[in-house]
């Protein structure tokens, strides 16, 4: 079982902690919770250590439970450290990394991964600093776990409610699940424990300060891709340019626009990778010039057109590395498909067929898999997270001659 650390800020949203803390206690998973000291005068720690059912102390001084450094005893043992709800004060508080209580000293010490859950009124969420802190946190690894729009305790409308304590569950249990499942007991078991990062959604190609080339590409089948991986113990990192789903839990999550910045983000991590699955859809072409300002209403114009960097191509393989590519097609494609496998350096590519109800935008997809030596097996139409299952028995194939 995971051992969680839940920190819990004084948002109005605190009550909702009590359900996720009992439905992790009732998975049997220890949970520890630290109470800020304006947490502690909405709801007492007697009560979240009642139904925890651990006796936590959120006090760094003066503590009435044994221990001579209590944050790094916490700390060292902590599978997963997630703040729920977070305030905008704890967000400032960690983006600048301060450790002036037991929750923020804790947060510094951890050294597993970290979930934020933000619940505040919307204009202190989209406040520029706010804004700010939170682009801060995730270029420091924190899983930020957005809030929703609608109707605020406040009684204001707009985006700040804390997620849905049931989602915000089922993201917690992925997580312990990934950092639980040990190779042996994994479903992919040569890939379970390794570092795999997948992209998902469409890029966008500015035109002008208003319009882009883009996509239909929702995302998906990328964000399936994901939960398996994390499901078979994964250490997964996400990179999503424009979608239409939800960002899945991940280790590490980052936003992309154009295929030139993807290329920049992937070329800083891809060291660091075992397994890399490129199921964006990365423009080919993109404007020669950007306008910059808006360009006039016009009969006609012409948009000369270049082509963007071919992310998958220019990256640089180190052995050891598996790299999967997917390609949309239209005609025949087995002669295209082994050409890209040859010319992108990918160990396999996974081919979508372009129109009808399956792939791209849709619920459903149908691939077919091939790899260098001429090989290729079909999935026929299925649901996305089946679709997902068939590509990761075949990476875990590759996995066991490469790694
Ligand atoms: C009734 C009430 C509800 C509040 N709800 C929120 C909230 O949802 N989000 C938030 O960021 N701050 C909220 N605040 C403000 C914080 O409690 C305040 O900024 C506090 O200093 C944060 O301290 P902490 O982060 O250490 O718990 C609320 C305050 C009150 C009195």
């Amino acid at each position: 079982m995971a051992k969680i650390i839940i920190g819990i800020t004084s948002s109005i949203a605190i009550y909702k902690t009590l359900d996720l803390v009992s439905r992790l206690r009732k998975d049997g998973h220890p949970v520890f919770c630290l109470l800020t000291r304006h947490a502690q005068k909405m709801i007492s720690q007697q009560t979240f250590n009642a139904v925890s059912g651990t006796n936590t102390d959120s006090s760094m001084f003066n503590r009435k439970t044994p221990g001579l450094f209590p944050h790094l005893d916490i700390a060292k043992e902590a599978d997963l450290f997630a703040v729920i709800p977070a305030t905008a004060n704890i967000i400032g508080k960690l983006a600048c990394g301060l450790a002036d209580d037991m929750l923020t000293t804790t947060a510094l010490a951890v050294s597993c991964q970290k979930i934020l859950a933000p619940a505040m009124n919307s204009a202190m969420w989209h406040n520029y600093i706010v804004r700010a802190n939170i682009s801060r946190l995730k270029e420091f690894g924190y899983t930020i776990i957005e809030p929703d729009d609608g109707m605020l305790a406040c009684g204001d409308h707009g985006q700040g409610r804390l997620k849905d304590i049931s989602i915000i569950y089922e993201i917690i249990i992925s997580f312990c699940r990934s950092r639980l499942v040990k190779s042996k007991n994994s479903i992919y078991p040569a890939i379970a424990g390794k570092r795999v990062l997948i992209t998902a959604g469409g890029s966008i190609e500015m035109i002008d300060p208003v319009r882009f080339i883009g996509n239909s590409s929702s995302g998906k089948m990328g964000r399936e891709l994901a939960l398996e991986a994390s499901a078979a113990g994964c250490i997964v990192h996400y990179y999503y340019g424009n979608i239409s789903s939800e960002i899945p839990p991940a280790e590490h999550s980052e936003h992309f626009t154009t295929a030139e910045d993807l290329f920049n983000r992937l070329v800083k991590i891809i060291d660091s990778i075992d397994i890399l699955i490129m199921a964006a859809a990365v423009a080919d072409f993109k404007p020669a010039v950007c306008e910059e300002s808006k360009i006039k209403k016009s009969e006609r114009f012409n948009l000369p057109l270049i082509s963007t960097i071919d992310v998958l191509k220019s990256l640089k393989k180190r052995s050891g590395q598996i790299f999967a590519g997917f390609a949309a097609e239209t005609g025949s494609f087995k002669n295209n498909a082994l050409k890209k496998c040859r010319e992108k350096n990918c160990d396999l590519i996974i081919m979508n067929p372009v129109g009808g109800a399956a792939g791209i935008g849709s619920d459903y997809n149908e691939v077919t898999v091939f790899e260098p030596d001429g090989r290729e097996s079909a999935s026929g139409v299925k649901p996305k997270n089946e679709i997902a299952k068939f590509i990761m028995e075949k990476i875990n194939e590759k996995a066991k001659q490469i790694f």
